[in-house]
C-alpha cells in the first residue's frame, strides 16, 4: 500500500516506524520544516516539505497514494488560537477536497480528530452517535473540520475519522504535567474527566484502520476515563508532593464539560490497547 502521512510528528513518526516495521508500505512523510528532513528520512521512501494548504505540494504528495493519513497539528503541546487552528486543519482538508477529482487512485483517508468535539453529557458516557457540541472556537474548528472531511467519502474511498484522546508516551510524560500543579488550587471541582491514549495505540489504530479498510468515526481511548481530581490525588500522593486544592467556582471562560467517552467501538473493531490505562504512579 502506498501511503501519505501529512503532518510526520509525535504520532506520525510512530505510524511511520510501526507501517515501515511491516515493511509492505511504500511511505511519504511530510513535516513543514527542511529541517526535519533528514530526521525522516529514515523511516520512509519519500519526505516532502510542506503545509497541506499548499496544492500543489499536496497534490505532490498525494498523487501516486492509496491512502492518506492526515496527522497534522499545529504545534505539538503548545497552545494557538483558533485561527492557527483553522489554518492547520480546516484549510488542509478544504485543499485536499479540491485536489480529489485529481487524486482517483486515494481510496482511504484517516484524520486525526479530538474527543474535544464531544459536549456535556453530566458524567455520562458517550459513543460516536452522540452530537458533536463545540464548547470553544477551538473544538468548533474540529467539529468543522470533520464535518468538510466527511464530503471526502464515497463509494470509491473511505473516510476513517480518529477523535483522540490526550495523546502520551515517550517524550510527552503526563505526569510532570500534573505533579507541576502540586500545591496549587484550581478552578472548579475537579470532578471531569479526562481520556488518555498512549502514542503506540494512536499508531496502533492508525494502522488498523489502514488494513481494515474503517470508514467511520471512532473514538481512540484507553480504557479508564480518570476524574481530574483523582488522578491529580494519586499522582501527588506518590511523589509525597502536596495535594492540589480546588476552589469549587466553575471556570468563567469555558463551560463545564464531563463525559466519559467509550471505546467500544474501537475494541468490537478487533483493535487490542497496548496500554489499557495510565499506569506507573
Ligand atoms: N496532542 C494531543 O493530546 C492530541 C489530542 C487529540 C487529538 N490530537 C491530534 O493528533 C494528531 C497528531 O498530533 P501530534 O501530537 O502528533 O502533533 P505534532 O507532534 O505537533 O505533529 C504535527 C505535525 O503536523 C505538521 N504540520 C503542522 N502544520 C501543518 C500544516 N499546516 N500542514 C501540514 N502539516 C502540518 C507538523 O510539521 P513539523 O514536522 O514541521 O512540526 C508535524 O509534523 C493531530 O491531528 C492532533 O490534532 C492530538
Amino acid at each position: 500500500m502506498r501511503v501519505t502521512i501529512v503532518g510526520c510528528g509525535y504520532v506520525g513518526e510512530a505510524l511511520a516506524r510501526l507501517l515501515g516495521a511491516q515493511a509492505q508500505s511504500h511511505l511519504t512523510l511530510t513535516t513543514t520544516r527542511e529541517q526535519r528532513r533528514a530526521e525522516l528520512e529514515p523511516l520512509g521512501h519519500r519526505v516532502l516539505a510542506l503545509k497541506a494548504s499548499d496544492a500543489p505540494a499536496l497534490k505532490q504528495a498525494l498523487e501516486a497514494a492509496d491512502a492518506a493519513v492526515l496527522c497534522m497539528a499545529p504545534g505539538g503541546d503548545r497552545q494557538v488560537d483558533a485561527g492557527v487552528y483553522a489554518a492547520t486543519y480546516r484549510d488542509s482538508i478544504t485543499t485536499l477536497l479540491a485536489l480529489l477529482p485529481d487524486l482517483p487512485q486515494l481510496r482511504q483517508i484517516v484524520y486525526t480528530s479530538s474527543c474535544g468535539v464531544y459536549g456535556d453529557a453530566a458524567g455520562g458516557w458517550v459513543d460516536e452517535s452522540a452530537p458533536v457540541v463545540p464548547r470553544d472556537a477551538h473544538a468548533e474548528v474540529l467539529v468543522e473540520s470533520e464535518q468538510l472531511l466527511a464530503q471526502a467519502r464515497s463509494e470509491q474511498r473511505r473516510v476513517c475519522v480518529l477523535r483522540l484522546g490526550a495523546i502520551y508516551g515517550p517524550g510527552r510524560d503526563w505526569s510532570p504535567r500534573f505533579k507541576a500543579l502540586a500545591g496549587t488550587t484550581r478552578p472548579g471541582d475537579g470532578q471531569s474527566h479526562s481520556h488518555w491514549i498512549h502514542r503506540d495505540d494512536v499508531a496502533g489504530a492508525m494502522a488498523a484502520a489502514l488494513a481494515g479498510a474503517w470508514d467511520q468515526t471512532v473514538n481512540v481511548v484507553d480504557d479508564q476515563p480518570w476524574r481530574v481530581a483523582e488522578l491529580l490525588d494519586r499522582i501527588c500522593a506518590a511523589a509525597e508532593l502536596p495535594p492540589v486544592q480546588w476552589s469549587g467556582a466553575s471556570p468563567e471562560a469555558t463551560p463545564m464539560v464531563d463525559r466519559r467517552i467509550s471505546n467500544r467501538r474501537l475494541r468490537s473493531l478487533g483493535y487490542e490497547l497496548l496500554h489499557p490505562t495510565l499506569s506507573g504512579f
